[in-house]
């Protein structure tokens, strides 16, 4: 008996053999659809080479790939646990053609491998067509030697398969497995079709067509295949049951379900332990692909997914959380098909737990409402809308699970009262914001946000994805079309764009659309907190609302800030630790080229402590841990020890990284950082590379500053410094390592010199030292002497102690000094000795020779005075000037 994993690899090297390239799985989330929810099918990593938008280097390709079918077009949620076959997870094998082989190879592939391969019996297959495909009745006939009875057409929908409301589609082909007469059903297009006897194993598309949009279905480039086969619905064929959930993958979960709750895998609880089993597996691989559990969109799906299995977990009569028990059960099933599981494992089981744990404490409460409101009803089939709305709104139960909860019991849920009361809270909501005083144009962006709630924001995972618009404005105003050259405002449903927030710059990148325009997106932001809004100007062609665009972000700019964010939290957890726990964030900046940080302290850092800080952070960048993100509500994640910022608001979930691990001093093995943050962060704390700061100071009283470099930024940085101290050392002709000795020597050097020079200048000028050619003697005016000199290069500072000087060596007398500076101003001091002061004023002479020079004033005391004047080449009329004044009093 072949189990599951031992059948996928056997379908993908049946096809590998004949030229197909075995592509792994692709995503849950898909990246190149914004219309789709989940990955649904096979196809859709492919749904860009059908149309001929994209090139790869094969055109046969085969793969086993995972699919969520829960919301959306393709959705079986609420019969899981109830039927055969129903799944919200499971695996689709497939073989594609694109533009390669046709109809004739595809049923040619599709019966050697059944037959041949899985060894199925002829006599127990049968093929459907659609009405008026001849062609594939033919090859049937031909290839298979089926009897006509054996290959029913198809009228309906049934036999056209199509990937979404667009996409790629066509008529279809389905091969169907008969159980035998022992269970109930007919043959496909029979009155009694539904029944478990003929169940369609395989579906072979024969891809024609591309759905534009409804009513406009165009031919592909060439006709391609498109094939789906449902692994564990071959996997129950191969192992002779008719129940998926009887086959070696799902019996391993549901015994693992039991056993952990101590109860019967196939007694009463029979249904609750299928829920459980499916439920692990769909909510266990979304988590690994980066859902989280939310109040939102794929997230909200995935919460649905996750309550109603905690439900029936409950229903098993388990008092503690139960899912995350399960988890290593599945890892050993399908970790080795999937690696993507095995590294995630820590994050699925916690993420599981934490949900579990939050669940319970409102399960409880809202059952027993639930009780109460069916007693009240009595024998009423159906349950008011609005106590389905409290239950989901107070007590956290999806409508799906109060409508699995009652479907025992024959009961529905009156969906119309659900929906008013629905509305009713939000138009509440409405109320409140326009009475909360926001700005007018600020309006716009609220009426877009009632109309096209939360963006998805997939940039977490991902840095290129397809968007949907679903808002354009310009001008201020929402429009329908933005044309070449106008700047605009771009929505879209999901966008791997980040849109500032958090102290983390926004995107840029570009948008391109299939009709050739072009936007360049130069910041992204976001608008009432989870509206992503994407501002540039049309480079090129038109864009219209409903306009699917080819999103890429700005890689390289978008990983030089990842760097950057996630290094502003070992940063501010190593000033914790240097510093003290009284450092708390008081903003941050984090930009590709840079990061800034502010904080709580009250002095600046020594250069020791900034060393401290550096070798703490490059210390845990070397570690080359992952980083981990949790998802919790803000409550938990403060007792976890998160670091939060005190009065930010945060929503009923905030996602909690942690980063490093203590060691050295710290070395208890704990996790080192722990902060909530929405931010986009590296994978493995290594991809920071190199922390080093650049600056620290003041920003306000008892707030310093860090600004750092990381990855290439530091790298840059430190080749640039590097470069200058051996430019120094170069010219100073000594080894980089004596440089701080000798500019410090060069400098006192320096200074001892321009003492010297000072000096010299000054005897010099005054004719003093050895015999100057500019010494001018003292002449004798009317009995009194006076020493009158022009002196070059003399600081005016120094004139006053060159005055001292002179009247010293005259003894008796006058001096009066001229200092012209070097952009030809004059500065002229007068003297007079002790005991000419009755006779004569220094500051009527100094007054005197400051106007010859154009100058007005003079200060001083009679013995000493000094002026100024703008015309410094009339110094030696100033001269003549106090010469003459002297005269005028000696006289
Ligand atoms: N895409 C086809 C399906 O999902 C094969 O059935």
């Amino acid at each position: 008996m072949a189990g599951l994993n031992e059948i996928r690899s056997k379908y993908l090297e049946f096809f590998g053999k004949n030229g197909h390239e075995i592509v792994p799985s692709g995503p849950l989330v898909p990246t190149n659809d914004p219309t789709l929810l989940f990955t649904n099918a096979g196809m859709v990593p492919f749904k860009n080479v059908f149309t001929g938008q994209e090139k790869r280097p094969y055109v046969r390709a085969t793969s086993a790939q995972k699919c969520v079918r829960a919301g959306g077009k393709h959705n079986d949620l609420d019969n899981v646990g109830y039927t055969a076959r129903h799944h919200t997870f499971f695996e689709m094998l497939g073989n594609f053609s694109f533009g390669d082989y046709f109809k004739p190879d595809a049923i040619e592939f599709a019966w050697t491998l059944i037959t041949k391969e899985f060894g199925l019996p002829k006599d127990r297959l049968l093929a459907t067509v659609y009405i008026d495909d001849d062609e594939a009745h033919g090859l049937w006939k031909k290839i298979a030697g089926l009897s006509d009875d054996r290959i029913i057409r198809i009228p309906t929908a049934d036999n056209f398969w199509s990937m979404g409301e667009t996409g790629p589609c066509g008529p279809c082909s389905e091969i169907f497995f008969d159980h035998g007469p022992k269970i109930p059903g007919g043959p496909p297009g029979s009155a009694d079709q539904d029944g478990d006897r003929f169940i369609e194993i395989w579906n072979l598309v024969f891809m024609q067509y591309e759905q534009i949009a409804e009513g406009d279905r165009r031919e592909l480039p060439k006709p391609s295949i498109d094939t789906g086969m449902g692994l564990e619905r071959m996997a129950a064929v191969l192992q002779g049951t008719h129940d998926n959930y009887a086959t070696d993958v799902m019996r391993a979960l549901i015994v693992a379900s039991a056993e952990a709750s101590r109860t019967d895998p196939d007694g009463a609880h029979a249904v609750s332990h299928r829920v459980i089993a499916d439920h692990l597996r769909a909510s266990c691989f979304l988590i690994a692909d980066g859902v989280m559990p939310s109040n939102e969109g794929r997230g909200y799906v995935l919460r649905r997914i996750m309550r109603r299995a905690m439900r029936h977990a409950q229903l098993l009569g388990v008092s503690e959380p139960l899912m995350w028990k399960l988890v290593p059960a599945l890892v050993r099933q399908m970790g080795d098909a999937y690696p993507e599981l095995r590294r995630a494992e820590a994050l699925v089981t916690e993420t599981l737990k934490l949900e579990e744990r939050r669940f319970r404490e409102t399960l409880v409460r809202g059952l027993k409402l639930l009780d109460e409101e069916l007693d009240r009803i009595g024998d009423a089939k159906v349950l008011p809308g609005d106590v389905a709305f409290r239950l989901y709104d107070t007590y956290g139960f999806p409508l799906d699970l109060t409508q699995d909860a009652l479907r025992p019991k024959g009961i529905q849920v009156e969906q119309a009262g659900f929906d008013t009361a629905m509305e009713r809270q939000r138009a509440d909501a409405r109320k409140a914001w326009s009475g909360s005083g926001q700005k007018a144009t600020e309006t716009v962006w609220f009426e877009l946000r009632e109309k096209l709630g939360a963006t998805e924001f997939l940039g977490y995972e991902t840095e290129n994805a397809e968007g949907k618009i679903v808002g354009i404005i310009v001008d201020g105003a929402s429009v329908d079309k933005a044309e070449a050259g106008q700047e605009a405002a771009i929505i879209t449903n999901q966008t791997p764009f980040y849109g500032e927030s958090g102290g983390q710059v926004g995107d840029s990148g570009v948008l391109f659309s299939g009709t050739g325009a072009e936007f360049p997106v130069s910041d992204t932001l976001k608008k009432l907190g989870d509206m992503v809004v994407h501002f540039g100007k049309l480079a090129r062609g038109s864009l219209k609302l409903g306009d699917i665009v080819e999103m890429k972000v700005d890689s390289a700019r978008r990983t030089a800030t990842r760097a950057n964010h996630s290094a502003t939290h070992l940063l501010h957890e190593a000033l914790r630790r240097v510093l003290g726990p009284h450092v708390t964030q008081k903003g941050s900046m984090v930009a590709p080229e840079r990061l800034r940080f502010d904080f709580s302290h009250p002095k600046p850092m020594t250069a020791e402590e900034i060393s401290r800080v550096e070798d703490i952070v490059n210390r845990i960048i070397r570690q080359n841990q992952d980083v981990m993100t949790r998802l919790m509500t803000p409550n938990e994640a403060i007792e976890a020890g998160a670091l939060a910022l005190f009065g930010e608001k945060y929503g009923d979930e905030v996602r909690v990284l942690s980063m490093g691990l203590n060691d050295g001093d710290d070395g208890d093995g704990k996790t080192y950082s722990v902060e909530l943050c929405g931010g986009t962060h590296v994978r493995r704390v290594g991809d920071i590379a190199i922390f080093k700061i650049v600056s620290e100071s003041a920003v306000a009283s008892g707030v310093r500053r860090i600004e750092a470099l990381t990855g290439e930024g530091a790298r840059r940085y430190l080749i640039e410094q590097d470069r200058l101290v051996k430019e120094a050392a170069g010219a100073l002709k000594i080894a980089a390592e004596d440089l701080p000795e000798r500019v410090i020597s060069l400098m006192e050097e320096r200074k001892r010199l321009e003492r010297e020079l000072n000096d010299a200048k000054k005897k010099l000028a005054m004719g003093g030292g050895s015999a100057s050619a500019e010494a001018t003697p003292a002449q004798s005016i009317g009995g009194v002497n006076i020493v009158a000199r022009v002196l070059n290069g003399v600081n005016p500072k120094d004139l006053r102690g060159l005055i001292d000087e002179a009247k010293q060596q005259i003894g008796s007398g006058v001096v009066a000094l001229v200092a012209v500076s070097e952009d030809g101003k004059g500065a002229i001091a007068v003297g007079v000795t002790a005991d000419l002061t009755a006779r004569f004023n220094a500051v009527d002479l100094v007054k005197a020779g400051s106007g010859a020079m154009g100058g007005a004033g003079g200060g001083g005391r009679p013995d000493m005075a000094q002026a100024g004047g703008p015309d410094g080449v009339k110094a030696e009329a100033a001269l003549d000037a106090v010469k003459a004044a002297l005269a005028a009093v000696a006289a």
